[in-house]
């Protein structure tokens, strides 16, 4: 353990402070974290704790969602220019839209959004709630925002309801090809292909499963399998190499790293532990309003 670190987990004691970290997060920030998780889970830590400060070490809609289901609490994100690609390529304006053209409709969002966009919306989801979510809405039609790649997906699952999608997606899951999944088969022949929703729908086509952070690293651990060829973020590689014993992960193409996640230096969280920044803040209506489609979502699973 470095000096920055166990100034860390002291700083965390003194302050009374919780860690929470995304699995897209590098290891030493991981090591330090009282709670790894994918970003279900990591909404779930930040209703329940008895904390009152949380830092969250991923990205600003992350810490946002911790923030709105629990706005009496000090919820800090370390780098502080930690967006989402994704989250930022759509605006409320286009989900007014969406409305109006299908007026029937339940409108799902990905929690990977703004808390503005949610404030527009019906119910969130995550990757590994969205199946589940989907099936639970009494609407017959879903408009399922931003992400096309997860919403083809949830369609796929859910074949009963029709969905209408919006354009988004995430530059880092969304590039990978299917040529690069047939040749990393053709690298590693024993290793299953395991790959994230967000990815396009040749490369999901193309993989033995498909699921949230959390899901691709329980697949791991209880596969009968050595090898595995991951198509998700960098650091899920990253942890299963270091943490799961007897198991070898191999990253399926060279994009797959978040810049936005890597922002977070471990420099990054003991400042915010030692200055308390920055400290998330969103008006009160706003959170009011997105905190509904968040409290559905938790309800649901
Ligand atoms: P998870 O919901 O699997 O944590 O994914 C979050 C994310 O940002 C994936 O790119
Ligand atoms: Fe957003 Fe993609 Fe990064 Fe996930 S991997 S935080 S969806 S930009």
């Amino acid at each position: 353990m470095t000096d920055i670190q166990k100034k860390i987990i002291k700083l965390k004691e003194d302050k009374n402070a919780i860690v929470l970290a995304h699995y897209y997060q590098t290891m030493d920030i991981q090591e330090v974290a009282d709670f790894v998780g994918d970003s279900f889970e990591l909404a779930k830590i930040a209703q329940n704790t008895e904390k009152p400060i949380i830092v969250l070490c991923g990205v600003r809609f992350m810490a946002e969602s911790a923030k709105i289901l629990n706005p009496e609490k000090t919820v800090l994100l370390p780098a502080s220019n930690a967006g989402c690609l994704m989250a930022d390529m759509i605006t409320p304006s286009d989900v007014i839209k969406l409305k109006k053209e299908h007026p029937k409709a339940a409108v799902m969002c990905y929690v990977n959004s703004t808390a503005e966009t949610k404030t527009y919306c019906d119910i969130c989801c995550t990757s590994s709630s969205a199946v589940k979510i989907a099936k639970s809405l009494k609407e017959e039609e879903i408009i399922f925002i931003p992400d096309r790649n997860l919403g083809s997906y949830v369609a796929e699952q859910v074949p009963e309801k029709k969905f209408y999608f919006y354009r988004g997606f995430c530059p880092i899951h969304n590039i990978v090809s299917a040529d690069e999944v047939v040749e990393a088969r053709q690298k590693y022949v024993d290793a299953p292909v395991v790959v994230h929703p967000e990815c396009n729908k040749a490369v999901r086509d193309a993989a033995d499963f498909i699921g949230s952070t959390s899901a691709i690293i329980k697949y791991v651990e209880n596969s009968d399998k050595k090898e595995f060829i991951i198509g998700t973020e960098i650091g899920v590689v990253e942890r299963i190499n270091q943490l799961i014993p007897g198991k070898k992960a191999y990253l399926l193409s060279n994009h797959l790293s978040c810049i936005n996640m890597k922002k977070t230096k471990i420099t990054d969280v003991l400042n915010a532990l030692e200055n308390l920044e920055e400290v998330i803040e969103l008006d009160k209506d706003t959170m009011d309003k997105a905190r509904i489609t968040l409290e559905r979502m938790v309800s649901v699973n």
